[in-house]
């Protein structure tokens, strides 16, 4: 069937929200897998259950190398970021303990932090992140309790592309004994993340955006100092006589069948990323970034939100044009111009009423791995149209 649209005929500047298109040699190598030995892993001795068990096995290594972690065992899938901050979250935090996060959270963070909030008994301090969007850790350091149980902050921000200084909050959380997770969702992939250095305890990542996986698979990497009480129960394939859910990991955090399919993506991803380079990619898309943000910065009636500039940041930008509402832009750029953008509050509600664009939201642009300068071009002459028209109008 010819699919009317598609990689090639959109311009895609959305790939905070996912990557796309996938690199095409991941997904041949994904569909090969699964055309060989696409079975369940981890049930049974036969060849193509083993093969299904060593690619699992791999994959979990790969990415305990990629965070730095220690363990592969403790290199856990679950379906995305957001189940895997579930997992975290529900399972470190308990009646009576406290938490530390941030203003410039997602709603996955936020949201299950508030349900703790409200429905467990566990108290809860969202730090304001500076004007730029970066966070003090000394405004953490301030706000941990001897009950302080979690600090948990995003790496790279989905809304103006911020990349927290985890390093320091890291090594302040290790000197109080406090746990520290950090939100990768932004940043696995495409910038360096390192536990040791960074002392952070728990790397939770998705595979969909720059791991360059499939949607429907993510995880943690857990350290070896952290314990993760399990919220999910049965179905590992190990030891069926047992009448409760193991106790060691990877097993107890992860229940019933895997993504196999998504796990293949996660592997090769890594294969290409590794292949291409991670900085080569990271520089790759911050000269595309570059010239968009010049390019828009110079737009009479457009204003850029967050700090500008290119250090410490993913290139991820979020824009409003005078006169126009975001989500008439981004239909705009959709119906007029075929670019593919974000509007709204990129579910990341507290950052927005920090940044006084809580009522309708910015515009995102986000550029990924396969962008070109032609894409940014037509992204700048699309904005800069539509911000003559509402000049004019
Ligand atoms: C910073 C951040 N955290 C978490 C998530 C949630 O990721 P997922 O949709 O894979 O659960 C996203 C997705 O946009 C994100 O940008």
């Amino acid at each position: 069937m010819e699919l009317p649209i598609g990689a090639g005929t959109v311009i895609y500047l959305d790939n905070a929200a996912t990557t796309f298109p996938k690199p095409k040699e991941v997904l041949d190598q994904m569909l090969e897998v699964y055309c060989r030995y696409g079975v369940n892993p981890g049930r049974s001795g036969y060849d193509l259950c083993l093969m299904a068990g060593e690619l699992v096995a791999d994959t979990r290594k790969a990415l305990t190398r990629l965070f730095g972690g220690s363990d592969p065992n403790r290199l856990v899938f679950a379906s995305n970021a957001t189940d895997a901050l579930n997992l975290l979250i529900q399972g470190v935090l308990s009646e009576g303990d406290h938490a530390v996060s941030t203003t410039i959270e997602h709603n996955s963070v936020i949201r299950p932090l508030n349900h703790m909030a409200r429905d467990r008994g566990v108290e809860v301090d969202f730090v304001p992140v500076e004007a730029g969007g970066r966070v003090d850790p000394r405004a953490i350091a301030k706000r941990l309790r001897p009950n302080t149980r979690l600090v948990v902050v995003n790496h790279g921000s989905n809304v103006i592309g911020t990349i927290q200084p985890v390093g320091e909050i890291g090594r302040l959380c290790r000197a109080r004994g406090v746990t520290f997770a950090v939100d990768t969702a932004q940043t696995a992939g495409v910038v360096p993340i390192d536990m040791q250095t960074m002392c952070i305890d728990v790397v939770a990542f998705t595979g969909h955006k720059s791991l360059l996986a499939p949607t429907g698979i993510g995880g943690l990497c857990v350290g070896d100092a952290v314990d993760i009480r399990p919220t999910r129960f049965g179905g590992t394939g190990v030891n069926s006589v047992a009448p409760y859910h193991l106790e060691e990991y990877p097993y107890r955090l992860e229940a019933g069948t895997g993504n196999v399919l998504g796990i293949a993506g996660l592997h090769f991803g890594q294969a290409y990323i590794a292949k291409r380079g991670l900085d080569a990619i990271y520089r790759h898309e911050m000269a595309l970034f570059s010239r968009l943000q010049d390019g828009l910065a110079a737009i009479d009636g457009v204003t850029l939100h967050g700090a500008t500039g290119l250090k410490d940041r993913l290139p991820v930008l979020s824009f409003t044009v005078a006169g126009r509402d975001p989500a008439d832009v981004g239909t705009l750029l959709d119906v007029e111009y075929n670019i593919a953008a974000r509007t709204g509050l990129q579910c990341a509600p507290l950052i927005h009423r920090q940044m006084g664009t809580e009522a309708r939201g910015t515009v995102r642009l986000s550029v990924g791995p396969l962008n070109t300068e032609s894409d940014i071009e037509a992204a700048i002459a699309a904005v800069t149209e539509i911000a003559t028209e509402a000049r004019v109008s």
